[in-house]
Parts: C-alpha cells; structure tokens; sequence
C-alpha cells in the first residue's frame, strides 16, 4: 500500500529522518515507536504532503507521492489525524465531518447551503454519513456541540471520525491516545481494531505499549530519525537496541 524507500528529511543540520525504508502493507496495522523527537511527526507529514523529504521516494499503491501536495494525497485516499488535535474548533461536531467529505472551505459550505436543490441532496447525503460515523464514535448525542467545548477524548474520536469521513484506504493516527484515561484507550483500540476489520490499512504512532500491543501487526522503532528496528512486538520489547534508546530517553531527561 504504502512505500518508503531512503526518505530522509533534513531541517538545517539537524536530520530528522535518515534513510528510512518501510513497507506497510495492505490490511495490516502498523505501529511506530521511538522516543521523543525521533521523527515520527516529520515521518506522518512527508506521507501526507504536508512536508516533504530533502531526499528519497513514497510510493502510495505505485503512484510517487513525495512530491505532491496534501490534498492529491487525500484524493489519492490517505487520511490522518493530528499529535496537536485541529479540529474546527468554532464549528458544530456535524459540522466538522461535513466539511471533511466536501473538501470545501467555511464560506463555501454557507453557500452551498444556500443553493440548488442538487446541492441540498448532496449535503443532506454528507449529513446522513456523517450522523453514522458519529454514532460508530460515540459522539451522536454531540452533533450539535461547537467542537473546541467538547472534552479532549471526544475531541480525539472526533478526529478519527473526520479522518475516516473521507473514506480513505490508509489512515495515519498521531498519538490517538495522548491525554486519554484507560478506559478511553482500551475502547479506542478497539476502533483501530474495527478500522482493520472494514479492510483500512493503519499506521498508528503512539508512546502506549500496551494500545501497540493490543492492535499491531508489525511495529519499526525510529531513533534519531533512523529505523534501528522493525519486527513483531514480541521481537521488539527484549531487542537491546531498542531497550537502550529508550534507557537514553530516560537518562537525558
Ligand atoms: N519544522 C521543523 N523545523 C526544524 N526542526 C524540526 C521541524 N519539525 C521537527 N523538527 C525537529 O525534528 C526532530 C523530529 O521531530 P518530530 O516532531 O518528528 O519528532 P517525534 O518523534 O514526533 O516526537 P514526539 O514523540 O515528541 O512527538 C526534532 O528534533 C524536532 O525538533
Ligand atoms: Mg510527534
């Protein structure tokens, strides 16, 4: 589905990714791990196009991506969700998932609204959707909340509805889990879980073992932008190489 092939992306001196090769294949759930600031962010937005490598090739199902823009990615059926939540944050939850499907701006949307009876179907279809996902996520009863008061999981699952509102065929999560209680967690795995089951293809970045243990197929572990391991979680967690990065971690913070 999605290939990566010496990426590397360098800021000034600094490279924050290095020769990065990677597969992630059709169906499967593939988790991303490394200590802070080892390039998993950067790594999200050369996929997405909102950044893009200093050097190397991302092909997405054969077509070269590391050029393009993020919105032909998102047409080419990539979707991901944020480390730092971007909701609309002044919008209705309905709101934000409409605007997801349509691709269009705010004004645009309070246009359309006031148009044909063609465009009336079109959002009342984009509405109907957008209830469902709502309800899969738990968040029906808020349709009608402003985004940015919803509590901060809700704000996540809210994310991850708008993310799979444009019914893409890979979804990239950023630490879904960041801020969220056990509880929260345990249930969003279990999503990520039902997102594999309707034939998506994942790639989740997260700092909670027990979420990549629960939902991975195959896990690399990124350190100082570079892959220093990649293989089940089993054959990650007693890997000396990856133990002593994260002993790194501790020790410089
Ligand atoms: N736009 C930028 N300009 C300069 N340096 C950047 C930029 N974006 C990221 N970096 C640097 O690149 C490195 C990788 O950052 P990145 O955010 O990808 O890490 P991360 O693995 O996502 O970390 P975290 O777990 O904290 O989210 C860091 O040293 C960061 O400071
Ligand atoms: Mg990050």
């Amino acid at each position: 589905m999605l290939v990566l092939k010496h990426v590397s992306r360098q800021f000034g001196g600094l490279m924050a990714l290095q020769n990065v090769e990677m597969h992630l294949p059709a169906g499967n759930i593939i988790g991303l791990i490394g200590p802070n600031g080892a390039g998993k962010t950067t790594l999200i937005n050369c996929m997405t196009g909102l950044d893009h490598p200093t050097s190397g090739h991302i092909e997405f199902n054969g077509t070269p991506i590391e050029k393009k823009p993020a919105h032909r990615i998102t047409a080419l059926g990539m979707a991901r969700t944020y480390q730092n939540i971007r909701l609309f944050g002044e919008m209705t939850v309905l709101e934000n998932l409409v605007v997801a499907q349509h691709g269009l701006g705010r004004a645009t949307l309070a246009d359309s609204l006031l148009q044909t009876p063609r465009h009336r179907r079109e959002i009342a279809r984009l509405r109907d959707n957008a209830l469902q996902l709502l309800k899969r996520f738990h968040l029906d009863q808020s349709a009608d909340v402003v985004a940015g008061n919803l509590p901060y999981g809700d704000q996540r699952r809210l994310e991850m509805a708008r993310a799979l509102a444009t019914n893409p065929k890979l979804i990239l999560l950023d630490e879904p889990t960041a801020g969220m209680n056990p509880v929260e967690t345990t249930e969003l795995g279990e999503q990520i879980l039902r997102m594999k089951a309707d034939g998506k293809t994942l790639m989740v970045v997260e700092h909670d073992m027990s979420l990549i243990a629960q939902v991975c197929d195959e896990i690399y572990v990124l350190n100082f932008g570079q892959i220093i391991a990649h293989g089940t979680h089993q054959e990650i967690k007693n890997n000396p190489v990856v133990v002593e990065a994260y002993l790194g971690q501790e020790e410089g913070a």
